[in-house]
This record gives C-alpha cells, sequence and structure tokens, in this order.
C-alpha cells in the first residue's frame, strides 16, 4: 500500500489520463451558462451535444456556482461520458414559488458514465427541512438531489452531495456502479437526508468516502444484490441499513450485502436490518458486516423484523420475511445504548445462521450494564463476546 507507483501503475495511470484527455470537452459556459441565470437550458444542450458524440466526450461545468431548476440527463450515449463538475449546481431554495417534485438532478439509462471533478451538488436543504413536513413524516414531495438510474458500468467519483433536501442519492435499477472518494455533508439534525440509498441494483461498490447526515449514511432496499461498502466513514447519522423491507408485494431478495473496514461515529445506529412487521413476503441473505469500528454509537447491532417507527402497523402479525445467512465480525468500540446488541426476529420466520464473532463494544453510560435482547434466533457466538448475546432468551 501506501503512494508509491510502481511501473506498471504508473502506465496505467498514464493511460487513464490519456483516456481523459482525449475526450471531447464540451464546456457549459460555450453555450451561454454564466453564474447568473439558470443553466438548466445550457446544460440540457451541452448534455445532449457531448451525448450525440461517437468517441469519448465530457460535459465541462468550470469552477463557479451555476443555479439549475432540474435536469435529467438521459443515456444512452453514443460513447462513454463523463461528467466533470468543477463547480457548484445550486438547487432551487424552497420559497413561495417551489413546486416540489421527486428529483433535483437525475442520471439514465447511461452506460459508462464517469461522474467527476471535485464540485459539489448543492441541495439547499436548509431551506426545506421541518418546512414542508415534520420529523414524525416522510417527506415524499421534496426533491432526491442525485438520483442514478438504469445505469451500468459507471462511476461517481470525487464530488460532493451538500444538504440534499431529501435523500442525498438514489440508485435504482443499475448494474456495476463504483461510488469512491464520494462525500455526503448535510447536519445531523436534518430530515430524511439518507447518504446513498441503493435498491433494484447489482453489483454497486462504495469506497473510500465519507458521510455525513441525518438520516441512514447508506440504506440497502429490496433487490439489492452484491452491494461492496468498504472503507466508508459515517456520521452524524443513522447508520448503515438494510431495510425497511416488507412494506410492498413483489418486493425482489437482497442478496449479498458485504460491509467492511468502516468507522461509524456519533451515530444513532451501527449496522442493521429491518422489516416491518405483518410484512409482504420476501428475503434478504448473505448480509455481512466486518471489521467496523463505532465510536458513542446507539444499537451498535440490529436485526429489527418489528421496525415500525411512527407505530403505524400491525405489531402483532409477525414479518415475512425470510431473513439468513448474516454474520456480525470484529465489530468494536463505544455503545451510546445499553442494548448494544438487538437481534429480534420474526416469529413466524426465525433468522437463520446468524454469526456473531469477535464482538468488544464498551457502554459506559447511566442504562446499566452492557447486554443483548434477542428474539427467535439462536446466534452461532465465537471468539470474544461483549456482551455475551442471546444467552439468556435464545
Ligand atoms: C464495471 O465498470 C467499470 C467502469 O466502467 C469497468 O471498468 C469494469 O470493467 C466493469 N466491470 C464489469 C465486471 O463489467
Ligand atoms: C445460506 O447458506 C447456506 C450454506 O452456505 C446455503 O446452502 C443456503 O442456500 C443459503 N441460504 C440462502 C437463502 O441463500
Ligand atoms: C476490547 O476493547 C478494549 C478497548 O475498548 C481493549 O482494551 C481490549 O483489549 C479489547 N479486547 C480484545 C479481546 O480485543
Amino acid at each position: 500500500m501506501g503512494l508509491k507507483m510502481n511501473t506498471i501503475e504508473i502506465v496505467l495511470f498514464m493511460l487513464v489520463a490519456s483516456n481523459l484527455s482525449n475526450a471531447q470537452v464540451f464546456d457549459v459556459t460555450k453555450n451561454g451558462a454564466n453564474a447568473k441565470v439558470d443553466i438548466t437550458q445550457a446544460l440540457l444542450k451541452t448534455w445532449k451535444q457531448a451525448c450525440a458524440t461517437k468517441s469519448r466526450s465530457q460535459v465541462l461545468i468550470p469552477k463557479g456556482t451555476f443555479k439549475v431548476s432540474q435536469a435529467t440527463f438521459q443515456g444512452p450515449c453514443k460513447a462513454p461520458i463523463e461528467f466533470n463538475l468543477q463547480g457548484t449546481l445550486l438547487a432551487p431554495a424552497v420559497d413561495g414559488n417551489f413546486k416540489g417534485g421527486d428529483s433535483w438532478i437525475s442520471f439514465e439509462h447511461i452506460d459508462s458514465l464517469t461522474v467527476t471533478g471535485g464540485g459539489t451538488f448543492n441541495g439547499q436543504g436548509k431551506t426545506a427541512w421541518g418546512k414542508t413536513c415534520t420529523s414524525s413524516q416522510y417527506c415524499g414531495n421534496l426533491p432526491i438531489n442525485v438520483r442514478f438510474n438504469f445505469l451500468t458500468n459507471s462511476v461517481v467519483q470525487y464530488v460532493t452531495s451538500l444538504d440534499s433536501k431529501q435523500f442525498h442519492v438514489n440508485v435504482l435499477g443499475c448494474k456495476n456502479i463504483t461510488f469512491q472518494h464520494f462525500k455526503v455533508s448535510a447536519p445531523g439534525d436534518s430530515l430524511n437526508t439518507d447518504g446513498i440509498h441503493i435498491g433494484r441494483s447489482t453489483d454497486v461498490k462504495v469506497l473510500d468516502s465519507n458521510i455525513q447526515t441525518g438520516d441512514d449514511c447508506i440504506s440497502i432496499g429490496e433487490g439489492s444484490q452484491q452491494v461492496t461498502i468498504n472503507k466508508v466513514n459515517c456520521g452524524p447519522g443513522h447508520g448503515i441499513s438494510i431495510g425497511s423491507l416488507g412494506m410492498y408485494a413483489n418486493e425482489e431478495a437482497v442478496k449479498g450485502v458485504f460491509v467492511k473496514s468502516c468507522t461509524l461515529k456519533n451515530t444513532q445506529n451501527g449496522v442493521r436490518i429491518k422489516t416491518w412487521p405483518d410484512s409482504q413476503p420476501g428475503t434478504a441473505s448473505d448480509m455481512h458486516f466486518e471489521d467496523i469500528q463505532l465510536d458513542n454509537v446507539g444499537n451498535p447491532i440490529v436485526i429489527d423484523q418489528e421496525y415500525c417507527p411512527w407505530n403505524k402497523c400491525n405489531a402483532k402479525v409477525s414479518s415475512r420475511v425470510k431473513l439468513s445467512n448474516i454474520s456480525f465480525k470484529n465489530i468494536r468500540g463505544s455503545s451510546s445504548t445499553a442494548v448494544a446488541v438487538k437481534l429480534v426476529c420474526s416469529k413466524g420466520y426465525p433468522c437463520q445462521n446468524v454469526q456473531l464473532s469477535d464482538i468488544n463494544l464498551s457502554y459506559k453510560g447511566s442504562e446499566g450494564a452492557i447486554t443483548s435482547e434477542c428474539k427467535n434466533v439462536k446466534p452461532i457466538l465465537s471468539g470474544k463476546e461483549n456482551p455475551r448475546a442471546c444467552i439468556t432468551s435464545a
């Protein structure tokens, strides 16, 4: 490891660099964009020109702050395309003229898209949080900052999503998409501002990224398969979550989630899997959490099949989502709640093959000794276990 490159890496780096410099550049300011106007039309025109180019192309947004009301960048494109955001795109503020909507910036049906450049998608969420809906509601009428819909073989790197009005990023129907050196930034008390939500996608990677926000750091929904989360720092926020699952009929299975070498600091939860009670049928399997460092984290390890945040579910009927093949390995650090391990599985479908190994958590608060809560699960324990999970009520 380290920063020294060997000869092969240098050659590869030069190849990549020369490829990028070979791209035909389409600068949005050549199409009339400037800091004084809404650049939506100029940006869409620039995208169309680049997208229609038969060789590698680049949409360039130079340094500066540019207003965009709402934009969808459609593929398919004729060749690999780069969205080079060096400046800041600024979303509309919520005021008397704000119309709502479900997305601000979207990329759709594109193969080989690269989003990069060091710039920022500024959602101006500060003008929205707590104003159009309260903390007990889901802010459905507020736009998601950046959507990636039906992309293949794409990379999002060295850009920031700042103060989204709702989720920062939503990944839907993608295959082979990687987020790396990606940054999310919003205050801990911002509402519904999940960092990256992934659904119905295969081969999604989130690597070497920093996510500070008010809701889930990364949330993984139905139909997510082969998701790798590596070296992500979360906090503040609500932690890394799979679910909630089972709300809708015909949800696709979750299969293969690998969360490794992540840190969570001052988050409401650590790593968790949640499903609704009285749910639709579903399955989630092969979910693994390993080498996770926690610092002052509430509910560090959670499986909750009675998840019901607004008390609007029939908690008497158990969840019909089957959970299996789950491991929590080398999870260490400090918990801010006494119940450091909560494994509450469905009565109708007890969790199968849950493994806990090398759990080393500490708790120094006033709720008593560190402990676990378990229902309908018989975890396989190995290595150090603090707390020793499920010894009384397996
Ligand atoms: C995934 O996408 C990246 C970026 O385009 C590409 O380099 C890589 O080969 C793709 N992987 C697969 C398995 O297609
Ligand atoms: C769980 O793992 C076992 C053993 O590796 C495997 O046979 C089984 O198919 C897995 N279950 C699911 C639902 O993937
Ligand atoms: C558990 O963590 C504490 C620090 O919180 C450390 O002193 C101790 O050595 C760890 N135990 C093991 C077995 O890793």
